[in-house]
């Protein structure tokens, strides 16, 4: 049985979102005073699986290192790095890709959805991201993934793949099947334009997403300009079910404030537009705004930021290299 470790990341591959903010960085900020111990990684390996201007990359990673920060990940408990540092993961990814099988990347969702009907002019990197994710998560033996529920397909894939090398090497046991961890009422932030899409910092248009760096006026326009329908809120939970649009601000408000989108509608049932959106924005610009000061505090000091990710990628190492070492041994190298 393995020690329970929490294990997640985010790519530098744009600014920050809503999205991300809510589905993964307020969990691991959560998660960060359990006992369990917690790994948090800003993944640039994965975000040059599409095209990185390379100034962007750099700005990108040390932005991901200081929404962290900013949100409240704390250096002295929680081991913040990046991806690039540790080689353990592109050496563990590539074992990993000659364990997965073809036909199982041929079903992961993301990929085509990303792809679109352009896949044979994709990068081999991002049809195989999947794979390095795998190596990510149990070059720690992690056993906890907090993710939001986009990622869902990939951790299952992940336990796959443990699986399938602990029974060829005939290593019962030695990486663990890690739980996916998709809780609270915003696993899944959906578009502002398009609720059909998931929110995500590489989408077409700006007024789509909030980002964490978004002022208040921003935030206000972005939210007052949101798709919805013209009902006002139903007085139950179960009145939004066929209304995407009106659930996702609705979910998005329980999750700002911590609670369930059930006491959302309680308070709110009966309301217009005109009132829900403007409390709404004023929640997220009273939650945002002191993130996304200091994170601009923060970006100031870049060398100060790549200390600390430097520094977390040493005690990152500590871990992963014995558990590198010894797949190797269990693989015959
Ligand atoms: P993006 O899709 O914005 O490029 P990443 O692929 O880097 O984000 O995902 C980082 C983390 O943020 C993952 O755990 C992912 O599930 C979560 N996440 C991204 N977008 C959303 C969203 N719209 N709603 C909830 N969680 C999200
Ligand atoms: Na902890």
């Amino acid at each position: 049985t393995h020690t329970p470790r929490v294990f997640s990341g985010i790519k530098p591959s744009g600014g920050l979102t809503l999205g991300n903010y809510l589905g993964a960085i307020k969990k691991f900020v959560q998660t960060q005073d359990s006992e369990m111990e917690t790994i948090y990684c800003v993944v640039d390996l994965h975000a040059v699986t599409v095209w990185q201007d390379p100034a962007d990359l750099t700005h990108a990673t040390r932005e991901v290192a200081a929404g962290y920060l900013a949100s409240g990940l704390d250096p002295a408990k929680s081991i913040l790095f990046n991806q690039s540092r540790v080689s353990g993961h592109a050496e563990l990814g590539w074992l990993f890709n000659c364990v997965a099988r073809v036909g199982w990347m041929n079903r992961m969702t993301q990929f085509k959805e990303k792809a679109g009907k352009n896949a044979e002019k994709q990068s081999l990197g991002l049809y195989a991201y999947p794979s390095l994710m795998a190596a990510d998560i149990l070059l720690y033996h992690a056993t906890h993934v907090p993710v939001g529920e986009d990622q869902k397909q990939h951790v299952e894939l992940t336990r796959d793949i443990a699986s399938k090398f602990n029974h060829d090497f005939k290593a019962e046991g030695f990486f663990p099947l890690p739980e996916p961890v998709i809780e609270g009422p915003a696993t899944r932030v959906m578009n502002l334009r398009d609720g059909t899409k998931k929110m995500s910092k590489s989408g077409e248009s700006d007024m789509e997403r909030i980002n964490m760096t978004d002022d208040a006026d921003k935030i206000a326009k972005k939210f007052r300009k949101a798709r919805t329908d013209p009902d006002a809120l139903p007085d139950n939970y179960e009145g939004l079910k066929d209304r995407p649009e009106a659930r996702n601000l609705v979910d998005i408000y329980a999750a700002l404030s911590d609670t369930t989108a059930e006491a959302v509608i309680t308070e709110y049932a009966g309301a217009g537009w005109g009132q829900f959106k403007p409390a709404l924005a004023d929640l997220a610009v009273d939650k945002l705004a002191p993130i996304s000061e200091e994170m601009a505090r923060l970006m100031a000091d870049p060398a100060e930021i790549d200390r600390t990710l430097a520094a977390g990628a040493d005690r990152a190492r500590e871990i992963a290299e014995p558990i590198l070492s010894k797949t190797f041994d269990i693989m015959g190298f």
